[in-house]
């Protein structure tokens, strides 16, 4: 989908889901929600996290992890250099469930759509997922206290588990591993970069080749 579009066009793309998803009607958690929450970030992101759905704040204001989740994930993303200007950040489902319950299966289903076009015009290098239901897109069977933190290829792209921040907030024993994973992230990020560097999307198509140096002839 990204294939082929400048970067303008693709922000274009980028904000015609994002009204999209602002008036989406297609499951019951349209209903009660204030604000649906599309996501947020540069469109040529090169990491791109899922977390599992808006809460309060988010609700509120039309933005992910705006709420202690997202002071906590902003500190991790410092911690390797980065800023949340640098990711794209979105949900498995953009409409906060009634009570922060967790997201039901039509609810994920419905949503869904979403994701895997934000997905195809990002193109991300990595793809984090923060917790269970965002994960378990990826890794149907996976464990989250067995494969947090270890990469999957696929597709040459990274998918890559991570711990809910909520859920390390909750348990402090989990901030260690947590920062680990981040770490290892990034170390994986310079790896990919180094393999492949970045095509630049809009960069001016390259000068045609220098004529040959007309010959001064004497005679
Ligand atoms: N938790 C999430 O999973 N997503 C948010 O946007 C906020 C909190």
């Amino acid at each position: 989908m990204a294939e082929g579009l400048s970067l303008k066009e693709r922000q274009t793309a980028m904000e015609k889901i994002a009204s999209e998803v602002r008036v989406c009607p297609k499951c019951p958690l349209s209903k009660s929600r204030t604000k649906a929450v599309p996501g947020d970030g540069p469109v040529n992101a090169e990491i791109m996290f899922v977390g599992e759905a808006p809460g309060f704040h988010e609700d509120q204001q039309g933005l992910p992890f705006v709420g202690a989740s997202g002071k906590y994930l902003e500190q991790l993303l410092e911690l390797i250099g980065l800023t949340r200007k640098d990711v794209f950040i979105t949900n498995i489902v953009r409409c906060r469930p009634p009570q922060n319950r967790d997201p039901e299966r039509l609810e994920i289903e419905t949503c869904e759509p979403y994701l895997d076009q934000q997905i195809a015009l990002i193109q991300p290098r990595i793809i984090a997922t923060l917790g269970r239901y965002s994960m378990a897109k990826f890794f149907p069977d996976g464990k989250i206290s067995k494969i947090h933190g270890v990469a999957k290829k696929e597709d040459g792209r990274i998918y890559y588990p991570l711990f809910h921040p909520a859920a390390v907030l909750r348990n402090p024993a989990l901030r260690e591993p947590m920062e680990e994973d981040f770490k290892r992230m990034k170390k994986l990020l310079e790896e990919l970069r180094a393999a492949e560097p970045a095509k630049d999307d809009d960069a001016p198509p390259p000068p045609p080749p220098p004529e040959k140096p007309q010959q001064l002839s004497l005679f």
